[in-house]
This record gives structure tokens, C-alpha cells and sequence, in this order.
């Protein structure tokens, strides 16, 4: 027998699906049926630099195998993201290595502070399409008010009046606001907010009295201008309380490195919230050896950069052949993406372009055709409805893989979208 709040959650997790598909991966002679997976957030671009650094410069000498510094990084991890951090988020001050909280990834930062921040049924504000929901919701509770924005550009400063009408609606029903999640640059859109919207966006929390959790976990992943602004770079001084602003970031994405498990808090004025963490880290405690490799990975300045630029320079690449991928194939997609690692593609356009008796076909059901003959066609992508997005047949393709990867999978997802496959194949 399972607890309630288990039993809820092992049918809908929107992962079982996921998982499943990682195991049964194509390769092109060793698994050709295998599933071609452009659905995760991997970046797959730098693997070999990352080894090649590991085995030539990381020395695992002074590894530690204790509980060491305690759980929430060791001293001298935090040291190091102190310094990197600083450098590369341009925060308006200096980091210390005490403003910072180690966990064994971004979702368990994330996690923790919906846990810290806001009780059980407490709200937080996302714009659509987000991320990060099911990370606040599954074991903290804590629920999301979708943010909807209609035409509005949602990097617009004309998006700032409907965070602000979500937020006031959702008082009007009784709803206790504690926040609003960011995610910048953004999970799926790979855009940048502005330096002027992220001030609004400051300002609006202010107003409100509400905590800013920035997740800038594809912070150094900025191919193209315009360039990232980290809302550790903005002058908070008398603007808002400096103890509501918060920022996470990890090196899964970044560093290519998802399986490496290493996230942070960095919450530079709010010593409760730390504190509060820390009385949970153990739960998110980073591998001694992750902390310690990291650490000197870190502390290497030529190699962060160097890394950083080329990681970019061939994100930029992979981008620009996915792009003409896709337009030979006729398959839409919002242009305009400068950052991270995926093109928000219109699938539901696609495939009416491609199945003319479907064209008043409902967007929902348009979405879940084109997903099953995704299944079926074994390419995997997250769609629409992961990120609650206002248009539920646009679908994430993450491009950061090798190009016979990516053709593999235009070529697949293309072949989807012409099958005839219809709502009966669902049953
Ligand atoms: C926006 C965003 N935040 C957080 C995460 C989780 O990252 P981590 O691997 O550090 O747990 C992801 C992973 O896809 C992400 O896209």
C-alpha cells in the first residue's frame, strides 16, 4: 500500500514516459529501431572536451569520502561559484561563497525553495509555456497560476500587465501569491528577457511584496544577441527588498553535464531562506567527488571560458542546421531563438499543411494525433501540453545533438506528421 499523495502521482508523472524512451535508444547500426530521442533537455554538443578535461586536468587527489563540509557544498565548491558566478552573471556585487547553497541539481534547488517559500497550496506565478511546475507541485504542493498572454509578446514590457492581472485574480479567489518563477533564458522559447522587462518584472514583484526566482540554468548558453542580463546584475538597491530575489542555476545544461547532478541557490540577501535549506539539504546533499571535480573545473578560468565559447559558437551551428532542416521540410517554427537548446516547432500547422481533411481538426486533438504517430514513428519530443502551453500542438525539438542524430529524427518526425494517423489509432 502506497501513501495517498504516492499512489496520486505514479500513473500521471509526466516522466514514466520519458525514462521509458531512454532505454530503448537508436543508434544508427547498433539499434536501428531504437527511439530517437529530441524530446530532453540534453546538450550533447561537448562531451568529448568535457572528458578530455576530466581525464587530463581533474585531479582526484583530496577527494573527500566524509559528510566533509556538510551538505549544502563544500566551502571551497562555493568559493568557486562565487567567483564564476560573478564573473560570467556580471552580478551587480560580488558573490560570496555564504550566499550560496549547493544541491545535487537544479530541480532540487527549485524544489527547495517552493518548500521554503510558500505553504502547501500557496501559488506561485509562471508564464505560459513554463517549466518547472510539476518540480514545485509534486512533494512541496505548492500550486501554479498560469500566467496567459493571448498575442502579447510574453518578453514584452506589455506581458508585465498580465503576470500582474494573474496575480490579482488569483487574490480575488483567495489564492496566497508567494512568487514568480522565471525562467530566463526561457524553457522551451530559448529567448532572453530584456534588461528593461526584467526591471519591470523587479518592480511588479515589489509592488507585490512577492519573492523572484529566477532559473537560469541556460544562463552561459547564449548563442546570438541580444545577450543574457542575469537578474543578479540588476540594481536592486531601493527598488525592491534584495531578501525576495533569488536565482538558480547548475551545470547540467551549461556544461553539458546532466548526469554530474550539481545545481544551486543563490539567494545573496535572504539568510532565512539558507538557513531554512539547510535544514533539508541533507536530501540534496552533492556527491563528495561531483563537489570535487566541479570545484577545480571551476576554479579553471581559461577552461570555463574556452569551454563556454566553443559550447556556444557550436550551439549557434546546430541551431542554423536544424533551422534549414526544418524549412526543407515545410515543418514552422518561432524564430527569434538566441539561447539554450531547442526550436519551438508547429507541428499542428505541419501536419494540416500535410493532411488538408484535418484542417478543422480541435488544436487538442491535432496535438495528441501527431504525438502518437511520433510514438509510433519512434521519435520522441515534449510537446505543448508539458509546458502548458496556450497552443498545445507546438512542440519542443532540441537541436544540441550530432547532425546525423538531428537528421535522423527531421526525417522521422517528417514521415509522423504525413501518416494518416487519426483519433481511432488512440483507443
Ligand atoms: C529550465 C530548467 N530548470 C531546471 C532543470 C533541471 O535541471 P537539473 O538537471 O539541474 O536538475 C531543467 C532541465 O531540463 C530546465 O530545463
Amino acid at each position: 500500500m502506497l501513501s495517498r499523495r504516492a499512489q496520486s502521482l505514479v500513473a500521471e508523472s509526466t516522466f514514466n514516459e520519458m525514462w521509458e524512451i531512454m532505454k530503448e535508444r537508436w543508434k544508427k547500426h547498433d539499434s536501428p529501431d531504437g527511439f530517437v530521442n529530441l524530446g530532453v533537455a540534453e546538450n550533447n554538443l561537448m562531451r568529448a572536451e568535457l572528458e578530455e578535461y576530466l581525464v587530463a586536468h581533474v585531479r582526484m587527489a583530496g577527494s573527500n569520502a566524509t559528510y566533509d563540509d556538510g551538505p549544502i557544498g563544500s566551502i571551497r565548491l562555493r568559493a568557486a561559484l562565487a567567483a564564476f558566478l560573478s564573473l560570467h552573471l556580471k552580478t551587480a556585487r560580488p558573490l560570496e561563497a555564504g550566499q550560496i547553497v549547493v544541491t545535487n541539481g537544479v530541480s532540487s534547488a527549485l524544489e527547495h525553495v517552493a518548500w521554503a517559500l510558500a505553504d502547501q497550496g500557496d501559488v506561485f506565478l509562471l508564464g505560459r509555456p513554463y517549466y518547472g511546475e510539476a518540480t514545485l507541485g509534486l512533494r512541496p504542493h505548492v500550486r501554479t497560476v498560469a500566467v496567459t498572454f493571448g498575442a502579447t509578446d510574453p518578453f514584452s514590457l506589455a506581458a508585465i500587465e498580465c503576470y500582474e492581472d494573474a496575480l490579482v485574480r488569483a487574490q480575488a479567489c483567495g489564492l496566497v501569491v508567494r512568487g514568480l518563477l522565471l525562467c530566463s533564458p526561457h524553457n522551451p522559447l530559448g529567448r532572453c528577457y530584456s534588461r528593461e522587462v526584467l526591471c519591470a518584472l523587479v518592480a511588479l514583484c515589489a509592488k507585490h511584496r512577492i519573492h523572484l526566482v529566477s532559473d537560469e540554468i541556460y544562463g552561459l548558453s547564449v548563442w546570438r544577441k541580444p545577450s543574457f542580463t542575469s537578474v543578479l546584475s540588476l540594481p536592486l538597491d531601493g527598488v525592491i527588498d534584495p531578501a525576495l530575489v533569488h536565482v538558480v542555476w547548475g551545470i547540467s545544461k551549461d556544461f553539458c553535464a546532466n548526469g554530474w547532478r550539481l545545481g544551486c541557490l543563490v539567494s545573496p540577501a535572504n539568510r532565512g531562506l539558507r538557513a531554512a535549506l539547510a535544514t533539508v539539504a541533507i536530501y540534496s546533499y552533492p556527491s563528495s567527488i561531483t563537489d570535487h571535480v566541479v570545484a577545480q573545473m571551476l576554479e579553471d578560468n581559461t577552461f570555463t571560458t574556452n569551454y563556454l565559447r566553443k559550447n556556444c559558437e557550436r550551439l549557434a551551428a546546430a541551431y542554423t542546421r536544424m533551422a534549414d532542416l526544418l524549412q526543407q521540410r515545410d515543418i514552422p517554427f518561432a524564430t527569434g531563438a538566441h539561447a539554450g537548446l531547442f526550436v519551438w516547432a508547429d507541428l499542428g500547422k505541419a501536419y494540416r499543411r500535410r493532411n488538408p481533411d484535418h484542417i478543422d481538426m480541435d488544436e487538442s486533438a491535432v496535438a495528441h494525433t501527431i504525438r502518437e504517430a511520433l510514438y509510433r514513428h519512434k521519435v520522441y519530443l515534449a510537446w505543448g501540453g508539458n509546458f502548458d502551453s496556450e497552443a498545445p500542438s507546438m512542440f519542443r525539438i532540441s537541436f544540441a545533438h550530432p547532425i546525423e542524430y538531428v537528421e535522423e529524427g527531421i526525417m522521422r518526425i517528417d514521415r509522423a506528421l504525413q501518416s494518416k494517423a487519426c483519433l481511432v489509432d488512440l483507443i
